[in-house]
């Protein structure tokens, strides 16, 4: 062989060697830039078209499979490179008639043997059945010759599902060739780190699915737990969600720059809105369903009650002790009835009183404190059988001497339960409410002359610190960054746009448009909610003027407002959750700012 001959072989061979150089290099590159991608990919269904695109490009395939390995022990198509539909049957990991490993096929070979398997030629092969292969070939039209199949598992982990590449293709003359055994290290590199990404993923839904459980599990037991707040956990965020999707569309004004960009800060929003009263779940239940004024555990009208039983008795002992000193008795008889008829009296006054309602007049407070001085006989020890909470409160006064004389009604300093210092408010939180001095007043002339409803300032104070438990609550949780604005959105709904909200008196400015459109949602819930038994159900007339007089009243967000209407989402959240008999009309011109001038200008 001449020089000349063998420099250009020997040039030749070079060659080569640096393309086959080049070429490993690419597909290192590839390999690193595509674990990048993966770490990054939180979208699954393109995590896996992404899998099986580098794959298919690595090993220069034709078509490629991705199938994963299911709980119930089988393969499943996920994905395919062919646009056409997966097939839905799955491939049973074991022999149903025998139970053992179905290992003829190839794809459950590799899954139970973590193991590449290379087939050249699809119709000479004889260690696998491949008639399922060959069937598609005919009702695609389609020639699968060779085949690459490698598992998914993470190195030394366990198989989640296999990959498989059909059809090699030579680069320089376009024919369909055998996978090249030099091909293996990378496409099993790349099975590798798409196992770790997938199998990352898995973990990270599999957690977040478990939070997003979690908090509705807390939702439902807010609900759950009183007849008074019914579904209104579980129906906000459902309103919150349409409205924010209607803000999202909104293209021009001061709500246009408004976007929720991903699905991150959706699964952000909506879990500040599931969360938004989870501070209920420490409201005591015996305030938060306080139907009347004088119920702490149970209606004290029962006590008040008896205590007329006892002064009616009394009359009547009176009566017979006076005819027995020989008095007239008819004259007795008489006194006693103007007696008993002014304690039926009495009683329905305050009965009546009990009962909660919108407003009482100050007469009437005053003549509470006029029957509370009437004055009955008491010979049993007041201080037996008590907790020892009960007893330390009315240690603080000396025990009168019995029989003693009581009055009818009375605050007595044992009805006023201290504020523990724990309960004060943490100035770290910025709270700017009015804490009542006690932490419950049970004084029975006190409850008596609430002037509306029948909660204490005491009581009004506990309901409403439940979004000061709800925001304490989630602030000590460690949320991850793409949920750090869940106590905002959940603990902002209190506030309005002028400042008068609670907890921390927010404004305008530092109100985002999420938490205005919980202000909005809570509201318009609360009004519409059909389920609470306190009170009726305000149809949507009535609850969208409400909502219009807040608006007015710089409360709720104005354009907001509009957008509620002007959307008819009003119309769709109310075919939804109200009943028929609240679904009456509304003019929106009435209420849309500008709606009803441009509406004029159409007329004209
Ligand atoms: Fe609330
Ligand atoms: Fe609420």
């Amino acid at each position: 062989m001449s020089i000349g001959i063998k420099m250009r072989e020997m040039k030749d061979s070079l060659k080569s060697q640096t393309q086959a150089l080049h070429e490993t290099q690419l597909k290192l590159a590839t390999l690193v830039q595509n674990g990048l991608l993966l770490a990054s990919e939180r979208d699954r269904t393109k995590l896996l078209t992404h899998i099986l695109t580098e794959g298919k490009r690595i090993c220069n395939a034709d078509a490629a499979t991705m199938y994963l390995r299911t709980e119930q022990e089988t393969l499943r198509f996920a994905v395919r490179t062919k646009d056409d539909a997966l097939p839905s049957f799955e491939i049973p990991l074991l022999d149903p008639a025998t139970g053992l490993p179905n290992e003829k096929y190839v794809s459950i070979y590799v899954a139970w043997h973590n193991k590449s398997v290379l087939i050249d030629d699809v119709y000479n092969e004889s260690r696998f059945d491949l008639s399922g292969t060959r069937r598609f070939d005919e009702e695609s039209d389609y020639r699968t010759v060779s085949m690459l199949t490698v598992p998914l598992a993470p190195r030394g982990g366990e198989v989640i599902g296999v990959l498989q590449f059909m059809n090699a293709f030579d680069p320089d003359t376009g024919k369909v060739i055998p996978f090249s055994p030099q091909i293996l290290p990378f496409i099993e590199a790349l099975a590798s780190q798409s196992a770790i990404a997938l199998e990352n993923q898995n973990l990270i839904d599999t957690q977040e699915s478990l939070i997003d459980a979690m908090i509705k599990i807390i939702a439902g037991a807010i609900d759950a737990k009183s007849p008074y707040t019914g579904g209104h956990c579980g129906r906000v965020p459902e309103l919150a969600l349409m409205l924010a999707e209607e803000a999202c569309k909104v293209t021009e004004g001061p709500l246009a720059s408004f976007n929720f960009n991903t699905p991150e800060e959706w699964r952000e929003f909506r879990i500040g809105a599931w969360l938004h009263d989870c501070g209920k779940l420490t409201t005591p239940d015996f305030v938060v369903d306080k139907a009347t004024k004088l119920e702490t555990i149970y209606n004290r009208i029962h006590e008040i009650r008896m205590r007329f039983e006892v002064l009616l008795r009394d009359a009547e002992i009176a009566r017979l002790k006076a005819v027995l000193a020989g008095a007239d008795p008819e004259e007795a008889a008489g006194r006693f009835q103007q007696e008993a008829d002014a304690l039926y009296s009495e009683f329905a006054f305050i009965a009546e009183c009990n009962v909660g309602g919108e407003s009482m007049a100050p007469q009437t407070a005053e003549k509470i404190r006029t029957l509370a001085k009437r004055t009955w006989v008491r010979h049993f020890d007041d201080r037996l059988g008590l907790s020892h909470e009960e007893s330390a409160r009315l240690a603080q006064t000396p025990a009168p001497a019995l029989p003693a004389v009581e009055q009818l009604l009375s605050d007595k300093p044992h009805h006023l339960v201290p504020r523990p210092d724990s309960k004060a408010l943490d100035p770290k939180y910025n709270f700017k409410m009015n804490v009542p001095e006690h932490l419950y007043n049970l004084g029975e002339i006190y409850n008596l002359s609430v002037g509306r409803g029948t909660l204490t300032e005491e009581e009004r104070f506990k309901v409403s610190e439940h979004i000061i438990q709800t925001i304490v609550m989630l602030e000590e949780l460690p949320f991850p960054k793409s949920l750090q604005r869940v106590p905002e959105y959940a603990g902002t709904h209190h506030e309005t746009l002028r400042g008068s909200g609670y907890p921390r008196k927010l404004d305008r400015d530092s109100l985002s448009i999420p938490a205005r459109i919980m202000a909005i949602a809570d509201i318009f819930e609360a009004l519409t909610a059909k389920d609470r038994p306190y009170k009726k159900a305000k149809t949507l007339s009535e609850s969208i003027r409400i909502l219009s007089t807040l608006k007015h009243n710089d409360h709720i967000d104005g354009d907001l407002f509009d957008l509620f209407l002007r959307s008819g989402l009003h119309l769709r959240y109310g075919e939804r959750y109200l009943d028929s008999s609240q679904m009456d009309a509304v003019d929106i011109f009435a209420y849309v700012t500008g709606e009803k001038d441009e509406r004029a200008i159409a007329a004209s």
